[in-house]
Formats: C-alpha cells, sequence, structure tokens
C-alpha cells in the first residue's frame, strides 16, 4: 500500500508521515513517497522523514523521493496533495499587497486567497490527471491544498469525476482549542454539525458525549473573552515569542482571530464561528492591526520553516535532532484518520468539502460546502443540515458567488470576470480598489497565472 505526498518538501510533510507511520497497521502502508517540484528543499525534508520512519520508530516503510510523477504516483493508493504553488514568498506577496491598498491581507482569505486560488488551480489539475494514469484505479486523492474552497470548485468544474476528497483542518483546530477550554481529554468524544464554505462557516452544535455543549462553551467564551485554553493563556509570553513548541494555531497573529471569535459571539451568538468568519466580518480592523511589513509568512518563515532546516543542518553536521525540529500535529493525525476511514470503511464522521447536492436546503445545489459526512470506502455519505438563516445565507451566497467568478475567469482568461470576483468579495471596499489590488497581483503573478484579457 503505497501512499504519495504531493509537496513533500512542505514543513508539514515530517509531520503528517509521523501521523501514517503511527498508524501503519491500519492503513497496511508499505512505501511512502514524497513529490515535489523543489528537489533541493525536498531532500532535506526527507532527511528528516527518513530518520523518523528508519531510527525514531524503526518502521519497515520504504521510503521513495522523487521529481518525476510517473514514479511518484504509479500504483499509489492515497495521494495526499498539499502543494504551495509559489512557496512562502508568494504567500508573502497574497498578504501583504491587499493590505498597501487597504484590504485583509491573508493567505486564503480575500484577494490574496483569491491570487492564491489562480495560483493553484491548473497545477492540481496536473495531479489529477497524473494520479488517474499512473496511481491505482480506485486510489483516492486527500486533497488540502489551500486556498481549499476554489480549489475544490474548480475541481468540480473541470475534474468531475476525479477520486479527490477536499478537506480543511481548521474545524479540527477549532474543536482542538473546544475540548482545552471545555477540559475534555478525549475529542473522539466529541460530534458536531456545520455548515458553510471552506473558511467561511459555523458549528450549530457541539455535542459531548451526547450532551449539548455549546452554551457551555458561549459562557466559557464570553468570561474569558477569546477561544483560548487557560492553558495557553497564562504562558502570553509563549504566545507572543511565537516559538515551534506547542500548538502552532495559537502563535503569533493567530491570537486575533480566537479573540475574533468572542467578538463574534458578542453579537451573534448563537453559532461558534469559523475562525476565518473574522477577515470578513471585522475585515477593517484586521487592516488595523495588521503590519503590512510583517505578516503571517513572515512569521512562519521565521519559525516553522526556520526551525525545520536549521534543523536538518545541525542533523547533518551533528548526527542529533532536537526535539521540536518539527511540528507533527492534529493536522497530521487527522488526515490520515481520514485515509483509515476510507481503506477501512470506518464510516467514521469528517467534515468534507464537497458539492451541496441539497445538504444544504437554500445554498445552490452546485455550490461546494463544507458540511459533516460519514466517510467509508466509496467516500462521504453527506449529513443534510438545516435551513440557514438569511444573515448567514447571504454571507455565503456573496463567498460563493465570488469563488465562482472567480474560476470561471481563471478558467476563461477573463479579466472582467475575475474583477468582479476581487469586487465582489466582502474584504474589498469598491471597485476602483479591487481593479488596484488585481493589477497588482497580476504583475507579482506572472509567472504563475493564466493571461487574462
Ligand atoms: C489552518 C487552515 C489551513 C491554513 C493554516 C495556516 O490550519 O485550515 O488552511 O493553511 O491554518 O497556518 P499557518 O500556521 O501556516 O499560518
Ligand atoms: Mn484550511
Amino acid at each position: 500500500m503505497i501512499i504519495t505526498l504531493v509537496g513533500g518538501g512542505s514543513t508539514f510533510t515530517p509531520g503528517i508521515v509521523k501521523s501514517i507511520a503511527l498508524r501503519r497497521e491500519e492503513l497496511d502502508v508499505t512505501e511512502v513517497r514524497l513529490f515535489d517540484i523543489d528537489k533541493e528543499r525536498q531532500d532535506k525534508v526527507a532527511v528528516v522523514v527518513d530518520w523518523l520512519l528508519h531510527e525514531d520508530l524503526k518502521c519497515d516503510i520504504k521510503l521513495t523521493v522523487t521529481t518525476d510523477p510517473e514514479t511518484a504516483y504509479t500504483d499509489a493508493a492515497f495521494i495526499f496533495a498539499q502543494m504551495r504553488v509559489g512557496k512562502y514568498a508568494m504567500r508573502e506577496k497574497d498578504e501583504k499587497i491587499p493590505l498597501r491598498h487597504g484590504c485583509v491581507g491573508q493567505e486564503t482569505c480575500g484577494c490574496g486567497g483569491m491570487a492564491y486560488g489562480m495560483r493553484t488551480i491548473f497545477p492540481m489539475m496536473q495531479v489529477i490527471d497524473d494520479a488517474e494514469k499512473y496511481a491505482k484505479p480506485d486510489h483516492w486523492i486527500l486533497n488540502y491544498s489551500n486556498p481549499a474552497s476554489i480549489v475544490s470548485e474548480a475541481c468540480r468544474r473541470l475534474r468531475p469525476n476525479a477520486r479527490i476528497i477536499n478537506i480543511c483542518d481548521m474545524p479540527i483546530a477549532i474543536i482542538d482549542m473546544v475540548a482545552a477550554a471545555m477540559g475534555i481529554k478525549n475529542k473522539k468524544e466529541i460530534v458536531y454539525d456545520y455548515y458553510g464554505l471552506n473558511h467561511f462557516g459555523w458549528f450549530t452544535s457541539i455535542k459531548h458525549n451526547g450532551k449539548e455543549i455549546l452554551p457551555a462553551l458561549r459562557e466559557y467564551i464570553m468570561e474569558h473573552e477569546i477561544l483560548l485554553p487557560d492553558t495557553y493563556m497564562k504562558d502570553k509570553a509563549a504566545l507572543a515569542a511565537n516559538t515551534s513548541k506547542g500548538n502552532r494555531h495559537a502563535k503569533g497573529s493567530w491570537y486575533y482571530v480566537w479573540k475574533g471569535v468572542y467578538e463574534i459571539m458578542q453579537n451573534f451568538p448563537d453559532t461558534l464561528p469559523n475562525t476565518y468568519l473574522n477577515y470578513y466580518l471585522q475585515q477593517k480592523e484586521f487592516v488595523e492591526h495588521s503590519d503590512p511589513n510583517h505578516t503571517r509568512a513572515n512569521e512562519v518563515m521565521e519559525t516553522r520553516e526556520k526551525n525545520l532546516f536549521e534543523g536538518i543542518d545541525r542533523y547533518l553536521e551533528t548526527g542529533k535532532i532536537e526535539e521540536n525540529v518539527f511540528y507533527a500535529g492534529s493536522h497530521g493525525d487527522w488526515i490520515a484518520d481520514l485515509a483509515v476511514a476510507l481503506k477501512n470503511d470506518t464510516k467514521t464522521r469528517f467534515l468534507v468539502i464537497t458539492e451541496n447536492r441539497g445538504a444544504l436546503p437554500n445554498i445552490p445545489y452546485d455550490a461546494m460546502v463544507e458540511v459533516p459526512a460519514y466517510v467509508g470506502k466509496d467516500g462521504p455519505e453527506v449529513i443534510a443540515q438545516n435551513t440557514i438563516p438569511l444573515f448567514q445565507q447571504g454571507l455565503m451566497m456573496q463567498q460563493l458567488n465570488c469563488e465562482k467568478l472567480l474560476v470561471e475567469g481563471c478558467i476563461e482568461g477573463s479579466y472582467e470576470k475575475v474583477l468582479q470576483a476581487f469586487t465582489l468579495n466582502k474584504t474589498v471596499p469598491s471597485m476602483k480598489v479591487a481593479k488596484e489590488v488585481l493589477d497588482d497581483m497580476i504583475e507579482a503573478n506572472k509567472d504563475f497565472w493564466p493571461e487574462l484579457k
């Protein structure tokens, strides 16, 4: 059983491989393949993956490291796709260009997310085509390449029969925080309902062992004025220091979105919002507290990335790997759990990004939505949700049409449609600003984007 990681040079690769290796019995995995177009970067990450598999965990799993698609995909059963087109250097531009124009600067939301989407659509189709050509006929692509909403809409449009499941770990990370805040040790005892688009949704119910805990959680958030567990808040220095230790979602500028959950719930207390909604509901405030010269991309390059690559260099010199060189967390665990569910037909409940087909009654049939589903060998069986209230539905429709226009504009090479997408996005104050940001983005992305006419 072969698992291929696309984007093998990612800082997340060692953590994900660790999660796979810890489930080697359930997955029956015999080989892990790393595939990337950046050989130098991937070769470095592979050093620590090799150490992890063969020295640390002493597994009998073969490791193959390649830049050749045929070698990467041949007979693979699972393809975990986590590519970042343009790497952190382009993430930095996605974040900084909109800020220069007074708009939210974020890797997956607003103009930055749209720019990133336009870089990723076609490389993602290449992954699907190569998998189709070389991998096992019943392969699954588990895709968490961002921006997942835009990428999954492009998959639906361009490769409707692809064996791909699009997913995101943010709701999982939120549930991790909820569990820690509420003192729940085993988060597998938590079952929740959720509706939305990717990075744009709401929890309507969170149950622990069958008991609704949303009211108690609301009380916690109101009392603490943030959705972060006490343990994190006590160590304010650690939060600010943004080191590689501990939960990465509690570090650096992530602080603001956990604070923002409180701010949103002060006004709209019925549901627990996805942290990303802050960029759309508090766009002005986010611009105000952002530093246009130092964004999350810089934080990541100065911590997770630096830590990993320097740690690998030191290992090559000294033969010793220090603790916390690489980031491992629920991100990798949950993706490996999803593979276990598909392989062993467990019908475990996950959130997936999938074509609506009536699951959300007042959202278009063909929207790519994020909803709970039971996952077994044939893929997700979606759990329908209730009619969405007008406020949330209105927000979703604006975002949905924005993303659909962007994907259409990208496929057709239409400047007008892409400009409409930028103009429609809730983080953008006017058509004129939309055009200014778009024109700067075209310049910055000229090596990546299709030509817009
Ligand atoms: C969450 C989101 C991902 C996103 C990541 C960024 O996990 O679900 O889609 O890429 O955060 O985290 P970072 O530490 O790179 O800012
Ligand atoms: Mn995500």
